[in-house]
């Protein structure tokens, strides 16, 4: 048995539909268990990082596990895993660990993977880098009036598809031998105005980046996460400014296929762009 944390996520949506095809008997924690939409197959259970007493229950029988990364609230689940004799565990951190200055962000996910590495359960820790699916924030202004206005419009990443990743951590979870750590970014490097153009051309309409000044940058972003992560989101993205966005093929080494290009993510998330 496998349990999938942060099944209803992004990535770990992804998760239970590669480890069901691939045969697997999946378990699937969630906080919310009737508004989860998980696929028929799976087994969907109640549990909760911040209340680890409900953790027992779902780590019951399990041998491996995909462990979200739920920012100072893991002890809980680990101590359980260890109690119910967990095999492995397949890490989701960041790219952001191996920075020079990790900032709030990268020291967070270094901090979970070093209470990872001390439970004494073989881990594999995934780190990838920015997500493709951070710019379904860009969504609604998209819909309402074509133009995305953003700090840093020649910000070069290369974004990675939570289909990647998602399929990085199954393959993880599944082979002979435990991988240590696996990095993986996007095909391509891609600045914000191209990112914005393709979506555009997906869709079928006209849509153009518009760059704002950092402070009213800041100023909006500290309505949705805290200052910090602000702080680490806007300098990763001004020392991006026609950076090079440096893409490895880790994921087509792990995966054994290419990497999803942008341009057949947006078609992915075609629904969510015009909801
Ligand atoms: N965005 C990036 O560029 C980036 C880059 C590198 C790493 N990351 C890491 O990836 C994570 C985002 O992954 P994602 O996009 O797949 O997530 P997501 O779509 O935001 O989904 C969050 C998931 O976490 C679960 N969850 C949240 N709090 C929980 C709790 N207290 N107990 C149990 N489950 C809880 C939610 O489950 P329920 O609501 O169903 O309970 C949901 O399944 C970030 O947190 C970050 O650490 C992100």
């Amino acid at each position: 048995m496998i349990l999938v944390t942060g099944s209803t996520g992004n990535v770990g949506r992804n998760i239970v539909h590669h480890l069901l095809a691939a045969g697997e008997e999946v378990r699937a924690l969630t906080r919310d268990p009737a508004g989860s939409g998980l696929p028929a197959g799976v087994e969907v259970v109640e549990g909760d990082f911040a209340r680890p007493d409900t953790l027992s229950t779902a780590l019951e029988g399990v041998q491996r596990a995909f462990l979200f990364p739920v920012f100072g609230a893991l002890d809980g689940f680990l101590g359980h895993a260890r109690g119910n004799g967990l095999e492995r565990v397949v890490l989701l951190s960041s790219s952001a660990v191996t920075f020079p200055t990790p900032g709030w962000v990268g020291e967070a996910h270094q901090r979970n993977e070093e209470e990872v590495r001390s439970s004494g359960i073989a881990a594999t820790f995934v780190r990838p880098t920015v997500f493709m699916a951070n710019d379904l924030a860009w969504a609604e202004q998209i819909a309402a009036t074509g133009t995305v206005q953003g700090p840093y419009a020649k910000a070069a990443m290369a974004p990675v598809d939570e289909r990647d990743i998602a399929a990085v951590v199954a393959a993880a979870l599944t082979s002979q031998k435990t991988l240590d750590h696996v990095s993986l970014t996007g095909p391509q490097p891609l600045n914000q105005v191209e990112r914005v153009r393709i979506i555009g051309e997906v869709l079928g309409i006209p849509a153009r980046f518009e760059e704002i000044s950092r402070d009213e940058a800041h100023a909006h972003l500290v309505r949705h996460m805290p200052a910090p992560a602000a702080d680490f989101l806007l300098d990763q993205l001004k020392s991006a400014v026609d950076g090079e966005g440096e893409a490895v093929s880790t994921a087509e080494s792990v995966i054994g296929r290419p990497a999803y290009t942008y341009a057949s993510w947006v078609e992915h998330r075609i629904a969510d762009f015009r909801r």
